[in-house]
């Protein structure tokens, strides 16, 4: 089992290797990809760090470019971590091509799986590896291998959404930022977040989707005891476009002004539900399971002053409406 998982981290590794020559040293058949990422303000510096690479077009290389270098051992493995992707003919194809690949690394640094950026327009726009052996979305955090020590330093994490808000960051100075992959935050990347940090700050993108999942992740740092934060882009950026757009400086502004959990639910609730008879009702509704996932009786008194004060409520008021059962 562990010899598996070698050859399936061996085969990860090969693939990031050849994805970064490409990259950087094919000069025709990877100039669009180079040119791309200037133009996204990703400099060399950047593409080393992250070891960001390029999955080849047909036209420059074919259907098996990862395939031709490997044994057939390391090809059933490249399957199996789904680099290569069975044509059912006996064969193989790459299934990435024409894109921009970041590897995704786990603490130790081993590749585990890969989400490539389609160079310019087309669908889908992010492929990511599937689930494997060695890659399970959940619990890995691109950019914490590189960034981590940055993390420690600041006692705080920073996260993103997306490669490009990561990579972004990182090339314009605010280091300590982590993505996860276009999945929901989980618990275990909270977790690991705890390991190198005592505070993360949420860093979406500042539209509904982005709020959304702010809003969902708030209980798991409640369980965690992991303390939060939320920092609210202006409408329509998302970090990579904003600190492009307005420099480090205003986006530490944003860092700045980040709200503590509590205040953002609350804050979303009274713009959704507004403070009328039934809006509070709504509201008080939707708190509970906040206040429920509390991990402590002193936080949980805490969140019921802090909403009470906040919706001109008395503390056993609204303490009496959380304890009453509900269907
Ligand atoms: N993502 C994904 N699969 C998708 C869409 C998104 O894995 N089909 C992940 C990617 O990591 C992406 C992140 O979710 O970076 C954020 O998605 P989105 O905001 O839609 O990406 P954009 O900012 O639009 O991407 P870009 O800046 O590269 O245009
Ligand atoms: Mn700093
Ligand atoms: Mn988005
Ligand atoms: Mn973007
Ligand atoms: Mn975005």
């Amino acid at each position: 089992k562990s010899r598996k998982r070698k050859l399936l981290f061996e085969v990860n590794e090969k693939a990031a290797a050849r994805y970064f020559d490409f990259l950087k040293n094919n000069e025709k058949g990877a100039e669009a990809a180079r040119k791309y990422l200037q133009n996204r303000g990703i400099e060399d510096r950047i593409v080393e760090k992250f070891r960001i690479g390029y999955a080849p077009p047909v036209e420059a290389a074919g259907w098996n470019f990862l395939g031709s270098t490997f044994s057939q051992e390391q090809t059933r493995a490249a399957v199996e971590t789904g680099l290569l992707v069975d044509n059912k003919k006996g064969g193989t194809y790459d299934r990435f091509r024409d894109r921009i690949v970041f590897p995704i690394f786990n603490i130790a640094g081993q590749v585990c799986g890969f989400g490539g950026r389609i160079v310019g327009e087309g669908q889908p726009k992010y492929l990511n590896s599937p689930e494997s052996a060695v890659f399970n979305k959940s619990n890995l955090l691109l950019g914490l291998f590189q960034q981590k020590e940055s993390i420690r330093r600041h006692n705080r994490a920073i996260l993103v959404e997306g490669n490009f808000d990561l990579v972004s960051l990182v090339a314009k100075g605010c280091e300590n930022v982590v993505a996860p992959l276009g999945t929901a935050v989980t618990r275990e990347q909270l977790r690991l977040i705890k390991r190198f940090a005592e505070e993360a700050t949420l860093l979406f993108d500042g539209d509904e989707a982005g709020g959304k999942a702010a809003a969902r992740a708030v209980p798991l740092f409640l369980a965690e005891q992991l303390a939060g934060k939320v920092a609210l882009l202006p409408g329509g950026h998302d970090p990579d476009t904003y600190i492009r757009e307005f420099g480090l400086a205003e986006l530490s502004r944003i860092l700045g002004e980040a709200k503590d959990l509590p205040e953002f639910v609350l804050g979303r609730l009274v713009e959704q539900f507004g403070l009328g008879l039934d809006g509070k009702r709504r509201i008080v509704e939707e708190l509970v399971p906040l206040v429920e996932a509390a991990p402590s009786p002193l936080q949980r008194s805490v969140f019921l002053s802090h909403f009470a004060q906040e919706l001109g409520m008395a503390v056993e008021q609204l303490e009496q409406f959380m304890a009453a059962p509900r269907d």
